[in-house]
């Protein structure tokens, strides 16, 4: 979604604003655009289109100054054109500003600046036009009071960013419901919408809290309240670094982020179990927990919330809990949660699941949750998100950053996330022994390896998605485990390739979709061995007998069934543990979307329409 970088005090701000947007890129935009201010006067350039045109126009007409902000933008209000590309400037030309979220007063406020003239359709524009306004009503110009007037008057989500002719050498930034990062390092003041933009100066930084403004000058920054009290943002330290946000020799950043999941996964498992004080056999820990134990031990049901990939993921985690656990779960869209009545109390834990931890659906969903008293867990990759910052409790992922849009290491990080928070729950409760919880753990210690495995398939899944790359519409059905997972390939394969795709229970094709099937469809199917692999085969043969090409992801004491009936067979190892099979089942399919959506051309990174962090309803 919308990206942010601010920069002031460095000789060429524009160079370094452009490296911090191209590196913002991953979360999808429409056009992008910058502003300098020289103290003489306010200059943008924007463009729609992808940043390289930006690049071009800059090449033509440079801009030089010491502070500016820059902004990449994924189009909400008003279609995706140069006029609507942020910054934008007040028609006095005093104030510029970039927008991340959504200003949902925007038409009421335009409606009070009376007959103001707007050069764009954006809902951004309005906070340009206001900060101008209360400049001008100060004595002193002052643009930190004036952008806590503005933000006073503000409904919706935002993180905004603003530049002021008459104060050269500031940039002030405020945040409400969408991420915004302030750091200085050597004589240079910074703030950005997410820590990418940042890596290569600190990873010293401070992630504002909701209603907070920051004044950020080549001194330092000051963070004060809507009444202009000092307070303290969230600061902490990024611990990873430059590399792992390049490509190292990959073509794309998805495919090396597939190759890292070993890695992430190992990374994941590692140190989890602590010994007692006392001594005593180890018990598995959460990374932060403010929730006492007992409250643990009261819950009677869990609600998973999340979105898209990470929505699959719980769609696993309650499998594991209910199975370890024994608590009822529900998995729901997050975004649906808080506008329909559900039942939630003291005794619900809500398990919220992201990826970034930014996505705001989730984020409002589990706030919904914790004002009825609620407990929430957290399942989060990028650490001192705001999920993880306002979950009672909060177990990381550690899968690194994850640039491509497509999820792919952090789904799977997060279904080991989801086993160890079922195994959690156990022992909370005193479902499982700890030494039984021990003895699983150590099995998960046998995934990475596996994974290894799965990965040397890269070359038969090739070959597959070569003669598949351009059927035109693809079924993935499943059982058990391998529901999630035959609709994360579904989701996987429509992100990158655009190609319809669509995902079944595989005992629910009989009631309707089955209908869909002719000749020559194709049909992924889920089917590993396990408890649900007869089943399976039936549902294969059914789809077979009316024509469909079987294309099926088996394991090693499933293939011999499986030859007799599917077209084409991936042979998996076999999993330390049927609830880790989604982990390794999943991989094929990342890889097969991933080589469609090459063959086919697509810009695989960043898909058309979509964005990595979503922070908007
Ligand atoms: C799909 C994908 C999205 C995200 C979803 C939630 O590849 O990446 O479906 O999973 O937008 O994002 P997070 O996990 O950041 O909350």
């Amino acid at each position: 979604m919308c990206g942010i970088i601010g920069i002031t005090g460095r000789e060429d701000a524009v160079e370094g604003i452009i490296r911090g947007l191209t590196r913002l890129e991953y979360r999808g935009y429409d056009s992008a655009g910058v502003v300098t201010n020289n103290g003489r006067d306010l200059r943008t350039i924007k463009r729609a289109g992808k940043l390289e045109v930006l690049r071009r126009a800059l090449d033509e007409q440079p801009l030089a100054a010491s502070t500016g902000i820059g902004h990449t933008r994924w189009a909400t209000h008003g279609e995706p054109n140069d006029r609507n590309a942020h910054p934008h400037v007040d028609p006095s030309g005093r104030v510029a500003v970039v927008h991340n979220g959504i200003i949902e007063n925007y038409q009421l406020l335009k409606a009070g600046l009376g007959d103001a003239r707007f050069a764009s359709d954006t809902d951004s524009e309005v906070a340009a036009h206001l900060a101008a306004r209360e400049l001008a009503a100060l004595d002193e110009p002052d643009l930190l009071t004036a952008v806590r007037r503005v933000v006073s008057q503000l409904e919706g989500a935002y993180s905004l960013c603003f530049v002021a002719l008459d104060e050269p050498d500031t940039i002030v930034v405020a945040k409400h419901e969408a991420p915004l990062i302030v750091a200085h390092a050597d004589g240079v003041g910074y703030c950005a919408s997410d820590v990418a933009a940042l890596i290569e100066h600190t990873r010293q930084v401070a992630a504002l809290l909701d209603g907070q403004i920051a004044r950020i000058t080549p001194e330092g920054f000051e963070v004060v309240d809507v009444d202009g009290a000092p307070v303290e943002p969230h600061r902490y330290t990024v611990d990873w670094d430059l590399d792992a946000a390049e490509k190292q020799g990959y073509d794309h950043f998805m495919l090396k982020e597939i190759h890292e999941q070993p890695q992430a996964v190992a990374d994941t498992l590692l140190d989890r179990l602590n010994a007692p004080p006392g001594g005593g056999v180890p018990r598995l820990h959460l990374d932060e927990l403010r929730l006492d134990e007992g409250e643990l031990r009261r819950i009677d049901k869990v609600f998973i919330l999340a979105c898209g990939t990470s929505l699959h993921a719980g769609m696993v985690g309650k499998l594991a809990i209910e199975h370890w656990a024994g608590i009822p779960v529900d998995v729901e869209v997050a975004s649906e949660f808080r506008y329909r009545d559900p039942i939630v109390d003291p005794h619900t834990l809500v398990i919220a699941i992201s990826q970034s931890g930014e996505t705001i659906d989730t984020i409002a969903a589990a706030s919904h949750a914790r004002d009825q008293r609620a407990p929430v867990i957290s399942l989060v990759n990028v650490v001192g998100s705001t999920l993880a910052r306002q979950a009672d409790g909060v177990l990381y992922t550690h899968a690194g950053p994850e640039v491509a849009v497509a999820s792919t290491k952090a789904f799977t990080t997060q279904i080991v996330g989801c086993l160890l928070l079922g195994l959690y729950l156990a022992q909370v409760r005193g479902r499982m022994y700890a030494t039984e919880v021990s003895d699983i753990l150590a099995r998960l210690g046998q995934v990475p390896a596996a994974l290894e495995q799965v990965l040397d398939l890269d070359g038969e899944v090739r070959e597959l998605a070569e003669r598949y790359h351009d059927s035109p519409y693809t079924m993935f059905i499943g059982r058990h485990a391998g529901l999630p997972i035959a609709m994360e390939g579904a989701l996987k394969l429509k992100e990158i390739s655009y190609l319809h795709a669509e995902a079944f229970p595989a005992g629910e094709m009989k009631h309707g979709p089955i209908a869909l099937i002719e000749p020559g469809s194709l049909v992924v199917a889920l089917a590993p061995a396990g408890h649900v692999f007869t089943k399976m085969v039936s549902n294969i043969q059914e789809v077979k007998a009316r024509g469909a090409a079987v294309l099926a992801i088996g394991s090693q004491g499933s293939v011999v069934a499986l030859k007799e009936h599917a077209d084409h067979v991936l042979t998996l190892p076999e999993p330390p543990h049927e609830l880790a099979g989604p982990v390794l089942s999943v991989v094929p399919l990342q890889l097969f979307s991933y080589h469609v959506a090459t063959r086919r051309g697509e810009d695989v990174d960043q898909p058309r329409n979509l964005a990595k962090t979503v922070t908007v309803e």
